[in-house]
């Protein structure tokens, strides 16, 4: 099904959950998009920075805050070559300081997404959405951005059901 893309950021690395910093393999939005992946058989994009965040979870979190309050772009690897062929878009990311991770809003940015459908999906270990959605219709202008799914990172693994529950809807 190539006319719909999973476009995503994730961070493996220290995390911080359930009350105790842990190390992931994969981080907690790339699982939620695997499953999206299996249940829609879409094409697959991992949104990345040149400059990662650092791996130690207390380091990234500053420097993603201080990136926060500058509003800053940062430099992506690689991007698809055009989105034109899709008019889905599964769009996820962690929820940081309350929204997506700038290097989101540098995809965003990069792209005209007007006439697109975007589906929000995001992880976090506490406040949902935040403001993203909000921010997408901001950047995203003649895209229509549907309600996104909140999924606790700490628990993506059970996420499956409520997973496809959302994407059959
Ligand atoms: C820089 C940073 C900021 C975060 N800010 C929030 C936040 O404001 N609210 C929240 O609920 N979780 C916050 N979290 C937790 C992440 O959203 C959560 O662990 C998420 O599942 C990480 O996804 P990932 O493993 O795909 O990177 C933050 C984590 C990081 C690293």
């Amino acid at each position: 099904m190539a006319e719909i893309l999973i476009a995503f950021y994730s961070r493996a690395d220290e995390n911080y959950m359930n009350g105790e910093l842990t190390i992931l393999d994969i981080g907690n939005t790339e699982v939620a998009a695997g499953m999206i992946k299996e249940l829609t058989d879409a094409d697959l994009f991992k949104i990345e920075q040149l400059q990662p965040y650092a791996k130690s979870y207390n380091q990234c979190i500053a420097e993603a805050q201080v990136d926060q309050k500058r509003n800053a772009r940062p430099a992506l690897k690689r991007y698809p070559e055009s989105i034109e062929r899709y008019h889905v878009i599964y769009l996820g990311f962690p929820n940081y300081w309350g929204t997506m991770p700038m290097a989101v809003f540098t995809f965003l940015e990069h792209f005209d997404f007007s006439g697109k459908v975007i589906k929000p999906f995001c992880t976090h270990e506490g406040s949902g959405l935040g403001s993203s959605e909000e921010d997408i219709k901001g950047v995203c202008l003649g895209a229509k951005v549907e309600r996104g799914l909140a999924i606790r990172g700490s628990s993506v693994q059970k996420a499956k059901r409520h997973m496809e529950r959302w994407i059959l809807k």
